[in-house]
């Protein structure tokens, strides 16, 4: 009974890496057909037939994006009869890096971690690792080399190149493609979240990309890190505007919380975006959806929260159930949907 039942563990996991990787265009070492999927039944036997106890650790509670993907976590995983504990890391990679050792000693079944720090993966893979507890890493993308020491992890995320050069097409989308004024260029303003994380470096990069590999001139005004938050965009822009004035053509923030709060500071400076400014996030989190369709920002990238979820709950079983992963093969990628006035509404509730 066992036997079939890990058997069948092993069908679904096998599908489930299959599509969970078809986001993945861009690495073609990485095919699905080299994951290694679950050894034989016997291999197995420790693997929970229903329930079993989660840790997940979130990186900061406060974070707009991720209370979204955290509730998804939640109910998802509850929904499957798992026991679920999670925490908040507040910003600090010390505190988080003591409650995955205490659920570490508490003897979780497996964990699921969204680092404070990318810098921290060496440091969180070889504690997993030296406990056995199967893993997935979800939000902060550690390097291929990082992740292949360890074969009970798995990472569940986007790929953020994709997310920056949607944000340049929904400015190449535009009547003017960005340059407002026909000067021939496109000046613009980047609100980049915390550096380290490379959503914020690939977001930065590919979304100005975008622009210059369709032929636009591009200058850019300013470049400031606002760790996603949303008065960090609110005060960015505002000293943005005030120096650069009419210049600013565009506003590029690589999240939706700063580019509400980035909308602010736009609106108290008089300015009317899609008239005389532009303005773009990703996340697609309800108050960002609720500007695009009142035509206050020019659009916004659909970071798939419930998708990410689901496909790291997906990942955790396939682990549970036995799985390993081979090296350079241990991401996990859900596409970014662009999000425009037009398709705005299939987005929102
Ligand atoms: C999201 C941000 C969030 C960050 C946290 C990114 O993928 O777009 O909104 O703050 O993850 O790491």
């Amino acid at each position: 009974m066992k036997k079939i039942f890990a058997l069948a563990l092993c069908a679904v996991m096998m599908l489930s890496v299959l599509a969970g990787c078809g986001g993945k265009q861009d690495a073609p070492a990485d095919t699905p057909a080299q994951n290694e999927p679950a050894a034989p039944a016997e291999t197995t036997p420790d693997a929970p037939e229903a329930g079993g106890t989660i840790g997940v650790c979130i990186y900061q509670f406060t974070d707009a994006f991720m209370t979204t993907y955290r509730n998804a976590l939640q109910e998802i995983l509850e929904g499957k009869g798992y026991k679920v504990t999670t925490v908040d890391g507040a910003n600090d990679q010390a505190k988080q890096n003591e409650q995955i050792n205490t659920f570490i000693t508490q003897g979780v079944d497996a964990l699921i971690i969204n680092p404070v720090m990318t810098s921290a993966a060496d440091q969180i893979i070889a504690t997993v690792q030296a406990a056995g507890i199967p893993t997935v890493l979800i939000n902060r993308e550690p390097t291929p080399e990082q992740m292949a020491v360890y074969d009970k992890l798995v990472y569940v995320g986007c790929d953020a190149r994709q997310s920056g050069t949607m944000q340049g097409e929904l400015i190449l989308d535009t009547p003017n493609k960005g340059d407002i004024n026909g000067d021939g260029k496109v000046s613009y303003i980047m609100v980049q979240g915390d550096p380290e994380n490379v959503d914020a470096q690939y977001r930065t990069e590919f979304s100005v990309k975008a622009l210059v590999d369709a032929g636009m001139e591009v200058e850019e005004l300013n470049l400031t890190r606002g760790d996603w938050m949303r008065e960090r965009g609110q005060e960015i822009v505002a000293n943005d505007l005030a120096q650069f004035g009419d210049q600013v053509e565009v506003v590029f923030c690589n999240n939706d919380d700063m580019a509400i709060g980035a909308l602010q500071s736009i609106q108290a400076a008089g300015r009317k975006v899609n008239e005389d400014i532009y303005l773009v996030g990703v996340d697609a989190l309800d108050a960002a959806l609720n500007e695009v369709s009142n035509g206050n920002m020019t659009g916004t990238v659909l970071n798939d929260a419930v998708g990410q979820a689901t496909a790291a709950v997906e990942q955790m079983e396939a682990l549970l159930g036995g799985a390993t992963f081979s090296s350079g093969n241990q991401s996990v990628y859900v596409d970014y949907v662009k999000v425009t006035p037009e398709n705005v509404g299939d987005f929102m509730s």
